[in-house]
């Protein structure tokens, strides 16, 4: 678990609000604490320490790497002083896991469970990237443009999509099942570039007649948040986003970061932070434009023959380039192989730069 807590102007804090945080969180988790208290619940002196060094660390505003093994009871140990130390100060305590498992068993177990015990009330939300989250407004746009748009099979994933967007309650993606298909899903979930709240938010005539924007909805929940919860993925692509880090703070105005999970840190890091781009992303953004192979696409609404003729230019010429690219680094590869190895042929098909094919 790694914790980041960013440097803010602590005269804003009471010292003594601080102090009685640290030793609150100290209560908690000794053996007359609440935990100890409850049933299932057991005096853990290990667990006990993490969470008094995390409390610690906050009132310092500094960072801590903390490794302790299997069973501690680690989300418990982090979880308490985060929510303590948000509600004592105002800040919002971002949560960053690797695996969906985590998030859920966060969200659906160990903060409810929080919630009912703590002595401090405390509000909590999940966040998800909003791509994940039905868009009211495309959705109606595309069954307008459908003809053009989608194939029959496409169509009734489209209809099937908003049959359930009549009924669900978060609109988002994980309560849709059998997963739809992406190329329908990308023409109906929320975009940034194409998001207007002031048309289609919450007290929008468009709102009134539709029901409130799903996205909308989530993002209002986030503001009031004392704690919330992501994935590092996002985590990281939202930092990418930012031009800069907002004041005090790291994804909110006023935050602190503790990673669960963080031996994947740097994996994740790396391929959201670097810049990348693969032939695929190159044609699923031209498809959308115009494809070829069904005959479908933006532009067929426009009936521009010149611009049809420019895109499937572009779709040529991606498949040169990157074709050329491959070429250029198996030369290079073969070439170091017989400089390194006396000649032995490289496993060319395993090699990173395949993937951008
Ligand atoms: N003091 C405790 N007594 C009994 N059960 C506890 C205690 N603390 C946490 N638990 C429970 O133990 C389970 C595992 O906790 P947690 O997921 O925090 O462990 P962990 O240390 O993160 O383990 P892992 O390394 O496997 O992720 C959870 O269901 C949690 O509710
Ligand atoms: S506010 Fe944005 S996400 Fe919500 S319905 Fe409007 S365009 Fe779609
Ligand atoms: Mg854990």
């Amino acid at each position: 678990m790694i914790l980041f807590a960013p440097n803010s102007d602590s005269n804003e804090i009471d010292p003594d609000v601080l102090e009685g945080f640290v030793d609150e969180v100290e209560t908690i988790f000794s053996p007359k604490g609440i935990f100890s208290a409850a049933k299932n619940f057991e005096y853990r002196p290990q667990q006990q320490r993490m969470a008094l060094e995390i409390a610690r660390t906050l009132t310092r505003e500094d960072h801590l790497l903390v490794e302790a093994g299997t069973g501690v009871g680690k989300s418990m140990a982090y979880l308490v002083p985060a929510i303590m130390y948000a509600r004592a100060t105002g800040k919002k305590a971002i949560i960053s896991t690797n695996t969906i498992n985590l998030q859920e068993q966060l969200i659906g177990k160990d903060l409810p469970m929080l919630k009912a015990r703590l002595p401090v009330d405390f509000q909590f939300a999940m966040l998800k990237g909003r791509r994940n989250y039905v868009c009211k407004r495309r959705l109606q746009r595309a069954f307008q443009q459908a003809d053009g748009l989608f194939t029959s099979p496409e169509l009734e994933e489209l209809k099937r999509i908003q049959a359930w967007a009549e009924e669900t309650e978060d609109g988002s993606l994980s309560d849709l099942s059998p997963e739809p298909d992406y190329q329908v899903w990308s023409q109906v979930c929320s975009e940034r570039g194409l998001c207007a709240p002031k048309l289609c938010g919450h007290s929008s005539d468009f709102a009134k007649t539709h029901g409130p924007c799903f996205f909308q909805q989530v993002r209002s929940k986030l503001i009031e948040a004392d704690v919330v919860v992501l994935n590092h993925t996002l985590f990281f692509s939202l930092l990418g986003s930012l031009d800069k880090a907002p004041e005090e703070g790291i994804l909110f105005k006023k935050d602190f970061v503790i990673f669960d999970e963080a031996h994947t840190l740097e994996r994740v890091a790396s391929r959201h932070i670097g810049v990348s781009v693969s032939s695929a992303q190159i044609k699923f953004a031209l498809h959308r434009l115009w494809n070829p192979r069904t005959q479908k696409g933006l532009l067929s609404q426009l009936r521009k023959a010149a611009s049809v003729e420019l895109t499937q230019r572009a779709l040529n010429a991606t498949d040169e380039f990157f074709d050329e690219a491959v070429k250029q680094c198996d030369q290079l590869a073969e070439k170091e192989q017989k400089k390194s190895y006396g000649g032995k042929g490289a496993d060319l098909e395993s090699e990173p730069w395949r993937e951008l094919k």
